[in-house]
């Protein structure tokens, strides 16, 4: 340890000793997935089903198929439930985008906006007196004027400016030492279509490695925010090259946003993303060691990316002072119950039975789900992960839980793929070392510069 990180630590051991516990919340939604023609009998466009199917969607109720996008009743009944379930300390809403249903990707421009507008009501009629801190996903209209007009009850005007360029800002909490850091994760995406996409991309790198460094020469703890995050889709991208399309993040992006949490690991208190729509997790190694975790919220829409889930919300429990992440509780609606009945799912430190959140006690569970022979742990996440649409483990035999284990400790795209090919070799070394990606890195730089 260098003699300026020891004495950090101690001054934040000193810190918490002298200073009593903040204890706050805050709400993570995401992939909301609007689809404004949910109950229109022409065009449901947000469903996936056979459309001759009739009886199916009738028998289930429009709003309770996972075939379908989130219908108005559905976000409504979310915001309800996030409104009676207030705490009073409830300090703010991290919102991490896909705000608009997939299906309305080829509506025209002010269309969408109007549907963002009526979503961004809901909410701000939701919490009036928080702050949601909103971070763009790919189905997203991209950062504008009138996405500037729409948020600027939310976000600061230093906030705006960069968000207005580029889509992503940082919030600096005046009473604690907490900073959120919200990326835009569609400029370092595959497959986007902006003109200015690289420029964009490379400034948000800069912008984000200067917050960093600011942050910790002025004692701060951050939490990083966005629609994706690193690492793989264990689903379907098992073995296979990353997948390009649909807002995941480029090889090249990925392995630099690994750098960079490696670098900065000591500054960020949490990661906190969506996209996936699954209730999962990431760990980031460096030199054998967990030094960050990623936690991945489930979406509030049922209808999943090839698989399905029931709609989640989740609140956090954090210490506002210094920004630790103390648990979290996980709600959930279970779409084949006839009523839009929203119940707890699980708390985090209980259902897995961790001692805190830290990138140590979850690299001790992703243990626990490597070994096959305890299939009980592997069961609940399994559960999480589908929240809790299926408990049924049979389908996942042990070389699909160790898809499971390699995406969770393998959030660099070539170690997946060796740990998914070479299961005895991930066995044998614990933790990836990532000298490959420092080198990757190195070279990326030397081309960028
Ligand atoms: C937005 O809300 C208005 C007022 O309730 C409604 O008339 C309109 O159809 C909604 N549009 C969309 C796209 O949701
Ligand atoms: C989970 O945490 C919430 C909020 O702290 C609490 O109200 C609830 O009783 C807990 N549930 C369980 C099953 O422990
Ligand atoms: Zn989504």
């Amino acid at each position: 340890m260098k003699l300026s990180n020891f004495l950090v630590y101690i001054t934040s051991l000193l810190w918490l000793n002298l200073t009593d516990a903040k204890i706050c919340y805050f709400w993570h939604i995401t992939d909301l997935h609007y689809d404004p023609f949910h109950n229109s009998p022409e065009f449901h466009r947000g469903c996936r089903h056979n459309r001759g199917n009739t009886e199916h969607s009738h028998r289930n109720g429009r709003h309770r198929d996972h075939t379908c996008d989130s219908s108005y009743s559905l976000i409504q009944s979310a915001a309800a439930f996030m409104a009676e379930r207030h705490p009073d300390t409830l300090e703010f809403v991290l919102w991490t985008g896909d705000i608009l249903s997939s299906s309305m990707e080829h509506l025209d421009g002010e269309f969408k906006l109007e549907a963002v507008r009526n979503v961004t009501d809901v909410l701000s009629r939701t919490f009036s007196s928080q702050f949601v801190f909103p971070a763009l996903g790919h189905s997203d209209p991209p950062p504008s004027r009138r996405l500037v007009d729409m948020w600027m009850q939310w976000l600061p005007t230093e906030a705006l400016q960069t968000f207005e360029k580029g889509g992503y800002y940082t919030i600096e909490q005046s009473h604690s030492k907490l900073r959120i850091v919200v990326l835009n994760s569609v400029l370092w995406a595959g497959g986007q279509t902006r003109t200015d996409g690289a420029t964009q991309g490379k400034a948000q790198w800069e912008w984000l490695e200067q917050v960093l460094s600011t942050a910790r020469r002025k004692n701060e703890m951050v939490y990083l925010v966005a629609h994706a995050g690193p690492g793989v889709e264990e689903r379907h991208n098992a073995g296979s090259s990353s997948s390009t399309g649909g807002g995941e993040l480029t090889p090249t992006a990925n392995a630099r946003l690994l750098f960079v949490v490696r670098a900065f690991s000591d500054v960020i208190a949490g990661q906190f993303y969506g996209h996936r729509h699954a209730d999962t997790f990431r760990l980031i190694y460096s030199e054998g060691r967990p030094v960050s975790w990623a936690l991945l919220a489930p979406s509030l829409t049922p209808r999943g990316a090839g698989s399905i889930s029931n709609p989640g919300l989740r609140l956090y429990k954090f210490d506002s002072k210094t920004g630790k992440v103390l648990d979290y509780t996980q709600y959930y609606l279970d779409v084949t119950k006839g009523e839009m009945h929203w119940a707890v799912e699980y708390n985090l430190t209980q259902y897995y039975g961790l001692r805190d959140v830290s990138a140590a006690s979850l690299d001790a569970l992703a243990e626990k789900i490597r070994h096959h022979h305890d299939r009980g742990i592997f069961a609940k996440y399994l559960s999480a992960l589908r929240v809790r649409h299926s408990t049924d483990i049979s389908d996942c035999d042990a070389a699909c839980t160790h898809v499971h284990f390699c995406a969770i400790t393998r959030a660099d795209y070539h170690e997946f793929r060796s740990c998914v090919r070479n299961p005895a070799s991930a066995l044998a070394s614990r933790a990836p070392h990532n000298s490959a990606a420092i080198l990757l890195y190195a070279i990326l730089i030397l081309i960028s510069s």
